[in-house]
């Protein structure tokens, strides 16, 4: 068995919903600017859940839905720019959580592309290591990250994970994939980490631990990456959008989507969205948007499907994906 395909999918978001109409008591916005803007209505808020309780919860769905033990698991990698902790990974707290006492763990940094690198990594894994069996998680808890008080940026996120379980097979599952940085622009999002302090230092950086985005550089960023993205892995499989069931983009902004759909002369219908329900949940709104699709019994066994993700780094990459199951 020499390919890899996606053998389950889970999804985790907590119960706690936050409407814009909620949003506009604690900061000066409406449900119409935030609508008009991004396409979100509500997002899910943790009360406490962190990273990986959620990972660990969309874990063990996609593990029920391939029917495959928690000790079956070779390799668990985790998508995160929101982890428990700097160490241990989240991928090795949720390994403790379901028991997956016979994998490798640890964890990705791409942002909301995670779940693409993530895909790409454990395939290559998978590949050269003999792993069978791997989970790959995007999780974020982005409510603990965002400042609250600035409208510009606290509107847009939300709470949640989704996870695949892959396993190898004699069919074609990831087909084709690509992932790319351009770290020149890592100032666009930030989320920064602990000060530079210590008896030894002269001159102290103060750093933020919240998030602080350029929105206008990321939006120009994001709508020529997502349409190059889609062409290239069409390009380098001969493959035209006619031959594709769905698109699955990362959900940061309805007017991502439109553009791109504008652009590559396809109906927006062919786009999966839920930004309205979830807001941006980073590296976990793909494999929700999957698992999603998959209990709607929207994609069937021998679709098409085009993973589309960016983020900070500035990071994007895009997967073709056979639908196996
Ligand atoms: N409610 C009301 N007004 C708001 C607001 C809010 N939540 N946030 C910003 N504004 C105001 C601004 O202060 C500004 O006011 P001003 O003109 O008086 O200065 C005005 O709205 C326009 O701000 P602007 O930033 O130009 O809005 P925009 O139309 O560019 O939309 C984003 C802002 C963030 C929605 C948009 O840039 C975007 O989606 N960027 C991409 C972000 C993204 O996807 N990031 C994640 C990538 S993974």
């Amino acid at each position: 068995m020499k390919e890899v395909i996606i053998g389950g999918v889970g999804k985790y978001a907590p119960s706690k919903i936050i409407t814009n109409d909620q949003l506009s008591e604690i900061i000066e916005t409406s449900d119409e600017w935030i609508y008009s803007r991004t396409g979100i209505k509500q997002r899910h808020v943790s009360i406490g859940e962190d990273t990986s309780y959620m990972a660990s919860e969309a874990a063990k769905m996609a593990l029920e839905n391939a029917n495959i033990r928690s000790i079956d698991i070779d390799l668990i990698v985790v998508a995160t720019c929101t982890p428990d902790m700097y160490t241990p990974s989240t991928a090795c707290i949720v390994q403790s959580i379901i028991g997956a006492n016979n994998s490798v763990a640890f964890d990705i940094s791409a942002a909301c592309s995670g779940f693409i690198y993530g895909l790409d990594v454990a395939k290559s894994l998978m590949k050269s290591n003999g792993y069978n069996n791997a989970l790959v998680i995007g999780a974020e808890n982005l409510s603990k990250s965002v400042d609250w008080e600035d409208r510009s940026t606290c509107v847009l996120f939300g709470d949640g994970a989704g996870a695949v379980v892959l396993s190898k097979s004699d069919n074609v599952g990831l087909i084709s994939s690509f992932c790319k940085s351009e770290g020149e622009k890592y100032k666009c999002i930030t989320i920064e980490g602990n000060d530079v302090d210590s008896p030894f230092v002269e001159n102290k950086v103060i750093k933020s631990s919240k998030l602080k985005m350029n929105g206008n550089e990321v939006f120009k960023f994001a709508t020529s990456t997502i349409v190059n993205s889609i062409n290239k892995v069409l390009n380098e499989n001969n493959l035209n959008l006619d031959d594709i069931d769905y698109i699955i983009p990362h959900q940061a902004n309805v007017r991502i989507i439109d553009y791109a759909a504008k652009k590559l002369k396809v109906s927006v219908d062919k786009f999966y969205m839920n930004i309205e329900e979830y807001g941006n949940t980073s590296a976990a709104s793909i494999p929700i948007a999957l698992s999603e699709m998959w209990k709607k019994k929207l994609i069937k066994k021998g679709n098409k499907i085009i993973l589309v993700g960016f983020g900070a780094g500035l990071t994007y990459g895009a997967t073709l994906i056979n639908w196996a199951i």
